[in-house]
């Protein structure tokens, strides 16, 4: 057998997240969330930001009224709320070591601001994780994957409001405690830098809610706010399961300048730095001195209460997890430039890379690049925890699906994380992202498809939704079988 650069404890599996996955919106008391508001919208264009981050708030009351007929994809999610025994077996099969599934905070407390709570959604996740460890699978679990309730959202302006790190740190420490004994692994918010592109499903900020010229210093407020409630639960977790580990997420972006001209490799420093301003914070405790600066510019100040520097220094996180899709290019030429789209985040067209359908341009070297830029800064445990391919799959007349693109996605990146451990990078794990196909997060498609398993769901919620394995099914679970020594 080939040799593994993989050490021997490495975690593989796959992510996922309640709202795109379980479905049963409104069932076991669950209340309404702000993904539950997000509508699939048939007119979309691909590589246009979908309705994720143009929510309004007449779009909101309508999702409140029961008799709404608009599309809303996540509502119905691929129904792992009822099939979960099944999708579990299917990863167990291919040999996850860990799953990462978030909670709907929705489920536990469903408008955010009840003393006691619910009851069927805490016995829900706790019947989810059993049945992991039934399966010999360790959860990871997000304690934030854009779920916020949405009466928080209408009461306090979501995370704008200071009032919600009471009702998320209420809602985090009854977790913890229930969980306890079943789940080791934890993560505070997803993407906590998404707030910046999409402030309402990342924050619960409605942006027609504010005047344009103050929604930035508001973004900013709630991202304090999210920073000191994270602190928070890191704390809580230590106190409450001492034998835990909890990590921060952002998204991994790494930016290349255009060209050698130094001031679009300054552009890019200035990206990457705004990049690395979230797990600053997270990993290091405070805020670094470059945003300083970058507020003061902008004329923002961030309201703290005293204590809130404090909290963030003692409470860091005990790794750095990231997801990893693409790379981007900055130039201060950039309204010359050839452009890529991109759903997530869009920009400069780098000549070297291919895209997506979606217009993410596919970059397993810029992997490496990123861990090893990571481990140098930090010094602490990484994780990779989302890394995957969207793509419209095709099932052949005889069922069989020959996903050989997505082979070849996660091969070269996993190729390239393995080369960054060479490196010296202490990397805890991998998860592919989304095992089994889901709703996309940013389209509200089903069509947009990530999974090793097949869903036969449509992005009108027509479909069996039968699971069926890609060829990608078997590859990986190889890849898993060979500690990543057989790609
Ligand atoms: C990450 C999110 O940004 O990217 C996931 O954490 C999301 O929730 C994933 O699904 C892929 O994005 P999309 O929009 O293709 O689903």
């Amino acid at each position: 057998m080939k040799k593994s650069n993989f050490p021997k404890d490495f975690l593989w599996g796959g992510a996922l997240a309640a709202n795109q996955v379980e479905g049963a919106w409104n069932v076991g008391g669950k209340g309404l969330s702000v993904a539950d508001v997000a509508i699939f919208n048939d007119r979309l264009e691909r590589n246009d930001y979908a309705g994720h981050n143009k929510i309004t708030s007449e779009q909101i009351k309508e999702a409140m009224n029961p008799s709404s007929n608009k599309n809303y994809p996540k509502r119905r999610g691929i129904d792992f709320y009822h099939r979960y025994k099944e999708d579990l077996a299917l990863f167990a099969e291919m040999g996850f070591k860990v799953l990462r599934v978030s909670i709907a905070w929705t489920r536990i407390f469903p408008t955010g601001v009840e003393d006691e709570p619910n009851e069927e959604g805490l016995k829900f996740y706790e019947d989810l994780f059993k049945e992991m460890h039934r399966n010999k699978i360790e959860p990871l679990v997000t304690l934030s994957h854009y779920e916020m309730p949405i009466y928080l959202v209408n009461t306090y302006g979501g995370w704008f409001g200071r009032e919600v790190i009471d009702c998320f740190v209420k809602y985090a420490k009854v977790v913890f405690e229930r969980y306890k004994s079943l789940v080791k692994y934890w993560l505070t918010f997803n993407e906590i830098d998404s707030i910046i592109r999409h402030p309402f499903s990342s924050a619960g900020i409605v942006m027609d809610r504010y005047r344009k010229e103050e929604l930035e210093g508001v973004i900013y407020q709630a991202l304090h706010h999210q920073f000191v409630a994270s602190a928070l639960a890191v704390k809580y977790c230590h106190e409450i399961i001492p034998d835990s580990k909890i990590g921060c997420m952002i998204t991994r972006t790494l930016t290349y300048p255009a060209t050698p001209n130094p001031e679009d490799v300054l552009l890019a420093q200035k990206e990457n730095r705004m990049n690395y301003f979230f797990s600053d914070v997270q990993v290091l405790g405070e805020y670094p001195l470059f945003i300083k600066s970058i507020l003061k510019e902008k004329g923002i100040e961030i309201k703290k209460v005293e204590g809130d520097d404090e909290i963030l220094k003692q409470h860091t996180v005990d790794f750095l997890s990231f997801s990893y899709y693409m790379s981007l290019v900055s130039s201060i030429n950039s309204e010359k430039m050839e452009k890529v789209g991109g759903n997530l985040t869009g920009g400069v067209k780098n000549p070297y890379l291919k895209t997506t359908a979606w217009g993410w341009q596919i970059d397993p070297m810029g992997l490496r690049i990123a861990i090893n830029d990571m481990y140098d800064r930090y010094r602490i445990p990484l994780f990779c925890v989302e890394n995957g391919l969207g793509a419209e799959d095709v099932v052949e007349e005889d069922g069989s699906i020959n996903d050989d693109y997505r082979i070849i996605y996660l091969k070269s990146h996993i190729e390239q994380m393995g080369l960054a451990i060479a490196d010296g990078a202490d990397m805890m794990g991998y998860l592919a992202w989304s095992p089994i196909d889901s709703i996309s997060y940013s389209t509200s498609e089903m069509s947009k498809r990530y999974g090793f398993i097949y869903v036969d769901q449509d992005d009108y919620g027509n479909g069996t939704l039968k699971r069926s394995r890609k060829k990608s099914f078997e590859w990986y679970k190889k890849v898993i079988a060979t500690n990543g020594a057989e790609l």
